[in-house]
């Protein structure tokens, strides 16, 4: 389906292709603020005539429109029309991390994909920090290797053998610009020596596929069910993205025997398992499984970050590789910016020394185990037909509506509520699944958490005379 419309003078093409036309529609306003077809300040057509030229309801294009000024890209005054927000071409550019600047912020938010900031260790950060650049050598402030400073692959190393079960040597580690460029490189060194396929979750994050697909890779979406990705259909794929621990949002953790099939057909094929383990950390009912990568660490790299342990402002991830790949990863890295900066590498390494990475985490499992159960207790009592989906772990929760529920109706009404929350259709094809929000809920100050749940109880409780 497509249409256009004249704005100021300026027709704007609008593609919508397939039956989710409102999460069409927002992808397409999203592109054109991105690509500057929409610039800053634009009155855009009520939803009546927009909804008149491209042949929907009124209630998808205000629901899009309230789920785009709920993510910055829009604003919206009462009695006047909705424009492009001033700083929204300059909004982070993806989607799933399409994060509102602090002014733009929602009040109440739900997205998943965050720690809870305000809980940020900041004196403990300021104290290691000090601590790090205090005792630093003066040769730490030059250029110190693409693989990144020794203090923090010997601190992860002992860290991720410890509390991941990671087969672990600071040798075989690169530091990079968290996971997302760790991901770029790999993808760029697996190109470089052949592989023309990435196998990759079919729900998952944006970006991800984005990825692979700028560095020359096609991508074979792998089903995933209640035991995970089908391992069954790697195939011919030269590596595969996996999620194992907690698969990102469906929230299930992969099978023994499927982490055994993908290991069985790496070691067969000479294929490369990426194992993303964003949230190990985080599991509430049982001890976290190990790492994946201790099964075969010829074949699985390990990644992991502190975007979710720690912020993801921080930009610090790492790579523990195959020692076939070391080198050609680490040339990667050094074409890409010669290494990540020393000094919140150096502040990293003395946050894990001194145990104070421990105890956050620990803080943060409880808080968030906390808020995992308030979710799930709320929900029995005030929205019993909703059902929160997959393991108890990570910061995100799969919550799957009762049938005759619509996601993005959902979505649009909880914006309209002050309340950004993302549908499982956001995150790519759901195959059988049931419609669902993934909620994000860690993402809320603890201040706000209380209200925000509220609001989702109300949204989820009472969608039909919720009025828009
Ligand atoms: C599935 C998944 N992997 C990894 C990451 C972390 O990426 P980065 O380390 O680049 O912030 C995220 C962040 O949202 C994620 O959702």
């Amino acid at each position: 389906m497509a249409g256009t419309w004249a704005t100021f003078g300026v027709d704007l093409h609008l593609e919508l292709a397939g039956h989710r036309v409102r999460a069409g529609l927002e992808r397409a306003l999203r592109d054109a603020v991105r690509s500057g077809r929409l610039t800053a300040g634009a009155r855009l057509p009520s939803s009546r005539a927009l909804a008149g030229d491209l042949g929907v309801a009124r209630n998808t294009v205000a629901g899009a429109y309230s789920q785009l000024v709920a993510e910055g890209w829009l604003t919206a005054a009462p009695g006047s029309s909705t424009r492009v927000a001033d700083h929204a071409a300059a909004a982070t550019a993806t989607v799933p991390f399409a994060a509102a600047t602090d002014v733009d912020r929602p009040r109440y938010d739900l997205r998943a994909g965050y720690p809870d900031l305000s809980s940020f260790p900041r004196s403990s950060w300021l104290t290691a920090m000090r601590r790090a650049l205090a005792s630093a050598p003066y040769g730490a402030l030059g250029y110190s290797g693409p693989q990144g400073r020794p203090e923090l692959r010997n601190a992860l190393a002992g860290y991720l053998a410890r509390a991941r079960g990671v087969i672990a040597n600071a040798d075989r580690t690169v530091v990079c610009t968290g996971f997302t460029q760790g991901l770029s490189l790999v993808c760029q060194v697996l190109r470089s020596r052949g592989a023309t396929t990435l196998a990759i979750e079919a729900c998952g994050h944006h970006n991800h596929r984005a990825i692979a697909v700028a560095n020359g890779l096609h991508l074979r979406l792998l089903p995933v069910d209640d035991l995970g990705a089908a391992t069954s259909e790697l195939g011919d794929a030269g590596a595969v993205l996996l999620t194992p621990a907690h698969q990102f949002p469906l929230g299930v953790a992969l099978g023994p025997r499927r982490r055994a099939q993908a290991v069985e057909w790496a070691r067969a094929t000479a294929g490369i398992v990426i194992e993303d383990d964003y949230d190990g950390e985080f599991r509430y009912d049982r001890q976290p499984v190990g790492a994946m990568q201790a099964l075969a660490p010829e074949h699985v790299i390990y990644a992991g970050t502190v975007s979710k342990s720690l912020a993801p402002g921080v930009r610090i991830g790492w790579l523990v590789l195959p020692a076939h790949l070391v080198a050609d990863v680490a040339a990667a890295k050094d074409k890409a910016d010669r290494q990540s900066g020393a000094l919140d590498q150096l502040a990293l390494a003395e946050l894990i020394a001194s145990g104070a990475y421990d105890r956050h985490v620990r803080r943060a499992r409880l808080s968030y185990r906390r808020r995992r159960d308030r979710l799930v207790s709320a929900l029995e009592q005030q929205a019993p037909e909703v059902r929160a989906r997959g393991i108890a772990a990570g910061l995100h929760a799969l919550l799957e509506l009762p049938s005759g529920q619509d996601e993005d109706e959902l979505v649009a009404r909880a914006a309209h509520h002050g309340l950004a929350i993302e549908g499982l259709g956001h995150y790519g094809p759901t195959g059988g699944h049931r419609p669902a929000l993934v909620v994000g809920y860690a993402t809320p100050p603890e201040h706000a958490f209380s209200g925000a749940l509220a609001r989702l109880c109300t949204v989820l409780s009472d969608p039909v005379r919720a009025e828009l």
